[in-house]
């Protein structure tokens, strides 16, 4: 299916064979688009529908789901605004296509928003495979996780996200309740073969 434009974001839809499997919401990094990872959600989730979005926020005419003052220094205020935005996208599109509530799968910049809207609008994920995220939120609000799926994994050689942050950011999901798995790979900010086996077996059990 092509790119299309009818709902609050540009994005991508591909309807799913496995009418019983939960959606993926794909979220792309900084400079892709709504295509991007769409062969990823193919790979990692055979069957399963596919709604991909593409970010509003223009770095340099690079897509991105939100505003940064430098490389892994976030403007809060529009994390905030934009993982509302995403949240109510996410709620439109369910509606629109009949949808249960998508398993986000973001990497690099989409799994720092993917990681903000768990924070803030919880209710508007069933999980989430959160590749290369970093804390979006100096300060998140409590919220209640409980049981929420949440696969995390990092690059031990990463060059843009330290250990100790995806560390944080696994304790505040746990504080939260939700139900985390961290794994830390042999890898660095880019995807490894590692990436998909894992991300293939967690979504099987959700
Ligand atoms: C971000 O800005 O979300 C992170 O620095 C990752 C990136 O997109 O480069």
């Amino acid at each position: 299916m092509t790119t299309v434009a009818r709902l609050s974001f540009t994005y991508r839809y591909e309807p799913g064979s496995e009418t019983g499997r939960p959606p993926l919401l794909l979220l792309h990094g900084t400079g892709g688009d709504e295509n991007d990872l769409i062969s990823l959600g193919h790979l990692i989730a055979p069957g399963s529908t596919l709604l991909s979005p593409r970010g509003k926020v223009l770095e340099g005419g690079m897509p991105r789901f939100f505003r940064r003052l430098a490389e892994g220094v976030f403007d809060e205020d529009d994390v905030r605004r934009r993982a509302n935005e995403l949240a109510d996208f996410v709620g439109e599109a369910r509606e629109a296509y009949g949808l249960a509530a998508p398993i986000a799968v973001g990497f690099s910049n989409g799994a720092n928003i993917a990681a903000a809207t768990l924070l803030l609008r919880p209710e508007a994920l069933a999980g989430a495979v959160l590749l290369r995220a970093m804390v979006p939120l100096s300060q998140p609000a409590a919220t209640n996780l409980h049981g929420k799926p949440i696969l995390v994994l990092s690059g031990a050689m990463d060059p843009m996200v330290p250990a100790t942050n995806a560390e944080r950011l696994v304790s505040l999901y746990k504080t939260a309740g939700a139900d985390v798995q961290h794994r830390i790979l042999p890898a660095g900010h880019e995807l490894s073969q590692a990436d998909i086996a894992l991300a293939k077996t967690w979504l099987a059990q959700q």
